[in-house]
């Protein structure tokens, strides 16, 4: 009797974000951009994985997310959707690809879910991208808010800095929160507020608020997967902390490998295939007898050696 195959697990949507909100479960997102990782943050039970633009310097060595392509985005979304089989796959929209205008923030929102297998999108901005938001929203396409410290306008911001910390800016903070949740975003990253200010958007929103850099008090958390594993030895923001010490690790494995072949240990028997030795005697034209001794026996038969050639 043949076994019968596990049906295979429920896909994360919006509808299943906002019952794990509203049953008051914290939300875990983690940002993945290749085929593998995304396969095993699937596995531990991730609801969401953000394609985020972070790719830019985590993953291209850019010095900014402004670089990031369409192209690249969509490469890097095909590779994290075909790892997935239960994670909402949120992709986001790289700089300039929305807010310019309505039709090509569409086209290419839906670019990334029709081509890249998302299940969802996300731009950032407050007020200045709520009507971006709603003709998105309004196509049928999932879209995750982003306010705070939006990396894609660090130009004008001056550099990576806290959001909100002032009157004017902890006003406009707010407001922008609200902007997003009224054009019909699904959910909102809060990135860099300061962690009072996070709290009380969090208690004024009906959506969740993923925070990074925003304290505990938000709805759920969003990290940057190559912080949370320590794949880089130069910089861990703040906000990170690091659950394994991946950049050890891979540089203990690259040394440890050099070393084996240096030695001649790597590959061992058991990464290597055996043929028959007869079959080897005819391949090179020698008998068993010329095997026992030196196969120079019998330098015209069989094949050429490569130095011969
Ligand atoms: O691009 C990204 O990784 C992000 C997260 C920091 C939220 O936008």
């Amino acid at each position: 009797m043949s076994a019968t195959p596990s049906p295979q697990p429920a896909r994360v949507t919006t509808a299943t974000i906002a019952r794990l909100f509203g049953d008051g479960v914290r939300i875990a997102v983690l940002t993945a951009y290749d085929y593998p990782t995304a396969r095993i943050l699937d596995e531990a039970g991730i609801p969401i994985l953000l394609v985020g633009d972070s790719l830019g310097q985590v993953i291209l060595g850019y010095d900014s997310t402004v670089r990031v392509t369409m192209a690249e985005m969509l490469h890097h979304t095909r590779a994290v959707a075909r790892g997935t089989k239960r994670a909402m796959v949120v992709a986001d929209m790289p700089f300039l690809s929305y807010g310019v205008s309505p039709e090509a923030s569409l086209e290419n929102a839906g670019m990334l879910m029709r081509e890249g297998g998302a299940g969802a999108v996300k731009l950032e901005g407050g007020e200045r991208s709520g009507r971006t938001i709603e003709t998105i929203v309004r196509a049928g396409i999932p879209v995750m808010g982003h306010v705070g410290l939006t990396p894609q306008s660090i130009y004008q911001l001056g550099g990576h800095r806290v959001q909100g910390k002032t009157r004017v800016q902890g006003r406009q903070l707010l407001a922008d929160a609200l902007a997003v949740q009224q054009a019909g975003a699904f959910a909102i990253v809060l990135e860099l507020v300061p962690e009072q200010l996070a709290a009380a958007v969090t208690e004024r929103l009906r959506i969740p608020t993923i925070g990074i850099g925003a304290g505990a008090g938000c709805a759920g958390q969003v990290q940057v997967v190559t912080d949370l594993l320590g794949l880089s030895a130069d910089f861990t923001p703040k906000h990170a902390r690091h659950y394994a010490e991946l950049h050890t690790i891979i540089k203990s494995a690259a040394e440890a490998f050099a070393a084996d072949v240096a030695a001649g240990s790597f590959p061992g028997p058991e990464n290597s295939v055996r043929m028959e030795d007869s079959i080897l005697d005819e391949v090179l034209g020698r008998t068993a007898l010329g095997r026992a001794g030196s196969s120079s026996n019998n330098p015209a038969a069989g094949i050429p050696l490569d130095r011969d050639l």
